[in-house]
């Protein structure tokens, strides 16, 4: 298992494909590289609207996380703030900032004798203002103490100081070639947030060693310039002295080369930055469908696409970004399905293979996508699915993203193995749903469904697809243990408690964590068991992961109050049938008895569009909501969910659709072959 992610430095769109192309993860903007590449010393020279134009030129070929070296913010909290505004305006996922007093001085550069550096709490100032400034670009925030001589203790405690004012990753620069400089601070720091390093001065280090602590993202920075420099100037200079290409061409790339290089940077359809710039494309000032690619060369600031208002709920750099800030491991339990994955693929295929037959001269101009679910109201039918740990993704977890659904107005479930218990998350979304299974000791389901009635959970849903665990390759290569890596809220359950101190009696090595494992799951819980729990709620019961027509009419029967059509998001088998192909037989063997809700492969307004047209009442939002409570707690969560309402909005205008119930049958063109 491997926390480390491996970063270019580069200047202009030629060296970021080049980059990407190796294998970069990231893509780091170094002024060095940036103020070199314009022919001016690396000492702030460069306006932060120039910046932003490199940005701008790089995003529009690659859907890479860009980082932003900001310097320092040329020395004010007004301008560090301005920076941080442009930029991530631009397209940067991350800008660094560093505590070198203006203007900077290259870390590298000790021509001129010492250096002193800006007090750190006028530092901690600086980044709070960014955090404040910014919407979701993350803040890296980089000291110096080390090149400036201090000892590892200073540059650990500044960095403790820069993360309490809120940086998203910590960055230290070392001077000296000897890793005994920098590894005790990456030590330290690296348990506690993601670090950011450029260890130029340490050639011989293998990029994993610093990685054995946390997170880190190693970037080479300037090895682009300098190979350029060295590279080009020998040819140059060869070319001038004998006047013909002869001895320099073996050094030479064909210019077929070039074509496709730039072919692959610019044509939509083809190539990484072409997914960029489809999913974020917004044409008029109005989010354009998902499958449309952007107009040809636009860039995603170009086509002034916002975090908040754009077409796509998961775009590759909502998921790359959520990866970058996660550990490996983490984010595979979190993107991984079962078995060789195409369950969880087909999920997605399947709903992107829906289309749309719109009605024309409707008066569209006003529209309205509220509806209600057992007697509450919602913003529109979308709620968040029950997902698990969430810690893994974000230390607010639930909370954060419970508040994000809240805060729009639209419906949030909780998992029984959630990371925050139900008393800290409800207070978030008061009426909030209650994801349960039914474990082998039922008693602990019990005092759970106990405590979410008190907690005031508004339904219970009850998940019915995990009989056993589905084989998730990437948990198992990973040795990624959940309930270990993240211990879920459930183990301080009182019920729970007192179960593991009897069985503690004949195993008192037992933890808390194997006999979580051993009370779930439980393969024989059956139609007699839904009966029990049906008796003992009088909350609406929502019975999820049903995809045979024949089990949808029994749980009606045996008197749930909605189906929950699902594949589990294609972690328990890559055979299942796609959640939206079984939908139809689900809807016509349920008829208007209950509403049929619907998760699995969710990822755009036009898919809601899709799934509420071929009949079922709401749709649940998954791994989308994740990747944003990863990238940006919150507000991450709440702009991934904002990208899905702002869609099915337009989706609907274009549809002739004014309210969510005349989304219909009609609707459905074909459903083409995948
Ligand atoms: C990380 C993760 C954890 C999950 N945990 C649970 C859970 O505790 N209970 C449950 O019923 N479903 C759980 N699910 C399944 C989701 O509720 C939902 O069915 C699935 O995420 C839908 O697929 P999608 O995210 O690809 O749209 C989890 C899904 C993910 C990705």
């Amino acid at each position: 298992m491997s926390d480390l992610r491996m970063g270019i430095g580069v200047h202009s769109p030629i060296t970021a494909l080049l980059a990407e192309e190796a294998g970069a993860e990231v893509l780091w903007l170094g002024s060095l590289e940036m103020s070199t590449s314009r022919g001016v010393p690396d000492r702030e020279v460069l306006e932060p609207h120039e910046v932003a134009e490199i940005i701008r030129s790089v995003r529009a070929v690659t859907a890479l996380p860009i980082y932003v070296d900001a310097d320092t913010g040329r020395g004010s909290d007004e301008l560090a703030v301005l920076a941080t505004k442009l930029y991530e305006e631009a397209g940067a996922d991350a800008i660094c900032v560093e505590d070198n007093l203006f203007p900077k001085r290259n870390s590298l550069d000790d021509r001129f004798g010492g250096r002193e550096l800006l007090d750190p709490e006028a530092f901690a100032g600086r980044i709070s203002a960014m955090v404040d400034a910014r919407r979701s670009l993350r803040i890296i925030a980089r000291t110096e103490a080390l090149v400036a001589g201090h000892e590892a203790d200073a540059a650990v405690e500044r960095l403790r100081r820069y993360a309490a004012a809120g940086a998203d990753a910590l960055f230290a620069q070392a001077n000296r070639a000897s890793a005994d400089q920098l590894l005790p601070v990456v030590k330290e720091i690296a348990p506690l947030r993601p670090m950011v390093l450029a260890p130029t001065v340490l050639p011989d280090t293998d990029a994993r060693a610093f990685a054995e602590y946390g997170p880190v993202t190693v970037l080479f920075a300037n090895v682009v310039m300098r190979s350029l420099v060295a590279q080009t100037s020998r040819v140059l200079r060869e070319v001038m002295s004998s006047r013909r290409l002869t001895s320099v061409s073996s050094e030479l790339v064909g210019v077929e080369r070039l074509f496709e290089l730039t072919e692959q940077g610019r044509v939509p359809g083809r190539g990484p930055g072409s997914g960029a710039r489809a999913s974020h494309g917004q044409e008029n000032g109005a989010a354009t469908a998902a499958d449309e690619p952007a107009p040809l060369g636009a860039s995603t600031a170009d086509a002034g696409a916002e975090r908040g208002t754009r077409a796509v709920a998961e775009t590759p750099t909502d998921r790359e970004w959520a990866r970058s800030l996660m550990t490996e491991s983490a984010f595979d339990y979190c993107a991984g399905g079962a078995g060789d994955e195409s369950g969880m693929r087909r999920n997605v295929e399947r709903l992107d293979a829906i289309r749309l037959t719109p009605r024309a001269l409707r008066d569209v101009s006003e529209r309205s996508t509220t509806t209600e679910l057992f007697g509450r109201p919602l913003a529109a039918p979308i709620l968040v699915t029950p997902m698990g740990l969430q810690a893994l993704c974000h230390p607010d977890a639930e909370v954060a993203t419970a508040a994000a659904a809240h805060s729009l107005g639209l419906g949030f479930t909780l998992s029984m193995f959630s990371s925050r218990p139900v008393e800290d998350v409800a207070p978030a979304a008061p009426g909030l749903w209650q994801q349960l299974y039914l474990l082998r000791e039922r008693e602990v389901s019990w005092s759970m469904l106990r405590r979410a009635e008190e907690a005031g959970a508004s339904a219970v849903v009850c998940t019915v697809d995990v009989p056993v665990v589905g084989r998730r390759s990437r948990d198992a290569r990973n040795r990624f243990s959940r309930f270990d890596a993240a211990p879920p809220a459930i183990v301080r359950d009182p019920s729970f408690l007192g179960l593991l101190e009897h069985r503690r009696r004949r195993t008192p090595s037992l933890t808390a964590a194997d006999f979580l494992s051993d009370v779930f799951p439980d393969p024989a819980v059956d139609w007699a068991d839904l009966a029990n729990l049906r008796s003992r709620t009088s909350l609406p019961l929502v019975v999820k992961g049903i995809l045979h027509p024949a089990d949808a009419k029994r749980a009606v029967d045996a008197g749930v109050d909605a189906i929950q059509v699902s594949t589990h998001g294609g972690r328990q088998s890559d055979r299942h049938v796609a959640s939206v192909d079984a939908l139809p037989a689900v809807l016509s063997a349920v008829g208007d008895r209950v509403p049929v809700l619907f998760d699995s492969g969710v990822r755009s307004g036009a898919h809601i569009a899709s799934v509420l047209s071929l009949g079922a009442s709401a749709v649940l939002v998954g791994r989308p909501v994740l990747w944003g409570l990863a990238s940006g707690g919150r507000d991450g969560a709440a702009n991934a969910l904002t990208s899905l309402l702002t869609e099915l909005d337009h989706t609907m205008a274009l549809l002739g659709a004014s309210n969510v119930t005349d989304l219909g049958a009609e609707l459905i063109g074909s459903w083409e072959q995948t």
